[in-house]
């Protein structure tokens, strides 16, 4: 009998689980053993799903069928609408592939695509694992703490001069996972002109785009329009992350693509729930009760992410304040250079002593892709009880800011994690 690990594909014996899947888990696990953890790990939408998806869902339940594998069309159409006027594209049904989360998208397109994956870091923990396991060469290019961890287009331009033109895959996504932050559409368009130049695919990872905070999300795309494909589905905006499904629209220069995306798909998940698929239809047609949905979740995240920036930056960490998403990217360096005591290793040592004396969980930035010794964490400020705060939202008039009194009272599990952070920051100054 040959030893297990000889029955293991090597690329898939070292991949360890994705990092803030399993601390979550971990540490959901502890906090039903009854430990009073803050779970500032899971990058998942604490608001409900809105109610009229939900009685979609429920109005569907009965459909049985297999889907059509690129999607049904009265969801493709709904989603190229969506698409077109939100980010000013031109797009139809045709252009789009519907599939079980954005992220299963992702990995089908890096298997059909034949080249190399350029990302910048800070990146979302699964895009980089995805190209290895199939053997892809990455290009990663670590942005700058001081330019808000956001790629700059000389950077840019740098890392792609620097090799042999080739066929390359340029990930961005933007508002940012782990940053929270996004760019101007100035920014974009200078983007969007060195990729044209350098002939790069992009894939332009807008998950979080409707959590834009001020609702004002632009795309790569309407710059580059032939060279980007845009990412979408339900999982951050309506908050539907456990209903798994993901979009993908491609511009018609790109056609081929799509198809092989769609022919891996018939051969690997077939086609994404139906139920889910109709209730989604609700979400991308739109309508006034999600527009008021949206702004509501948009006051909360907004007032709670600047918050939680300035609380962190009175106690001397590095972060900037979020503009889209529920995240914080904060280098604790700065802060814990100025304390005595231990010297930590790097973030996931970091983390691992916050966990055990402040009971709060990050992930760490080497989860991300930032060097091992940078004393980085992702904070994603979403341990509160969305529904209620949704509730309490809505009855504060609409020009009223949200303030922090309003935070204290609804989102206190979030706001007692950053001050936890805070004064352990402090004890350690003394
Ligand atoms: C930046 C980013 N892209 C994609 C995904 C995957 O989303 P989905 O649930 O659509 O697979 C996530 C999930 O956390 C994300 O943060």
């Amino acid at each position: 009998m040959p030893k297990l690990s000889d029955f293991l594909d090597p690329r898939a014996a070292g991949l360890a689980r994705s990092s803030a899947l399993a601390l979550s888990e971990h540490v959901e696990a502890r906090r039903e053993a009854g430990e009073p953890i803050s779970k500032l790990t899971l990058g998942q939408s604490p608001f409900p799903v809105p109610e009229r998806m939900v009685a979609a869902l429920r109005d569907a339940a009965g459909a049985k069928d297999y889907a059509p594998t690129q999607g049904l069309p009265a969801l493709r159409k709904a989603v190229a609408e969506h698409v077109e006027k939100r980010l000013d594209i031109d797009r139809t049904a045709d252009d789009v592939v519907i599939g079980p989360g954005s992220k299963e998208l992702l990995f089908l397109l890096q298997l059909v695509f034949q080249g190399d994956l350029v990302v910048p870091t800070p990146t979302w923990g699964s895009c980089v694992p995805q190209a290895t396991l199939l053997g892809r060469r990455v290009l990663s290019i670590q942005a700058k703490p001081e330019d808000g961890f956001l790629l700059r287009p000389a950077m840019l331009e740098q890392a792609l001069a620097s090799e042999p033109p080739r066929p390359r895959l340029l990930v961005l996504n933007y508002p940012g996972n782990p940053t929270g932050l996004t760019y101007r559409p100035d920014e974009l368009r200078e983007l969007a002109q060195i990729a044209q130049r350098h002939e790069l695919l992009v894939l332009s990872d807008e998950v979080y785009g409707e959590l834009h905070h001020k609702g004002q999300h632009a795309s790569v795309a309407r710059y580059y329009p032939e060279g980007t494909i845009v990412s979408t589905g339900l999982s951050k905006w309506v908050g539907a992350g456990g209903w798994r499904l993901g979009c993908f629209v491609f511009p018609d220069q790109l056609r081929p693509i799509l198809e092989a995306v769609v022919s891996v798909a018939s051969e690997t998940f077939s086609s994404t729930s139906m139920p889910i698929q109709r209730a989604a239809i609700v979400a991308f047609e739109g309508g006034e009760d999600i527009e008021r949905y949206l702004f509501q979740v948009r006051r909360v995240l907004s007032a709670l992410g600047r918050f939680t920036a300035r609380r962190l930056q009175s106690y001397g960490v590095r972060c900037a304040q979020p503009t889209g998403g529920f995240y914080v990217f904060a280098d604790f360096g700065p802060a814990i250079a100025q304390s005595m005591g231990t010297v930590y290793e790097g973030s996931a040592a970091l983390c691992a002593r916050l966990l055990h004396d402040t009971r709060v969980a990050l992930v760490p930035g080497v989860a991300f892709g930032r060097p091992r010794e940078e004393l980085s964490a992702r904070l994603a400020y979403v341990d509160f009880d969305g529904a209620r705060a949704l509730a309490a939202v809505g009855v504060i008039p609409k020009e009223q800011p949200v303030d922090e009194t309003f935070l204290r009272r609804h989102c206190a599990p979030t706001v007692d994690a950053v001050e936890r952070l805070g004064q352990w920051l402090d004890s350690r100054r003394r």
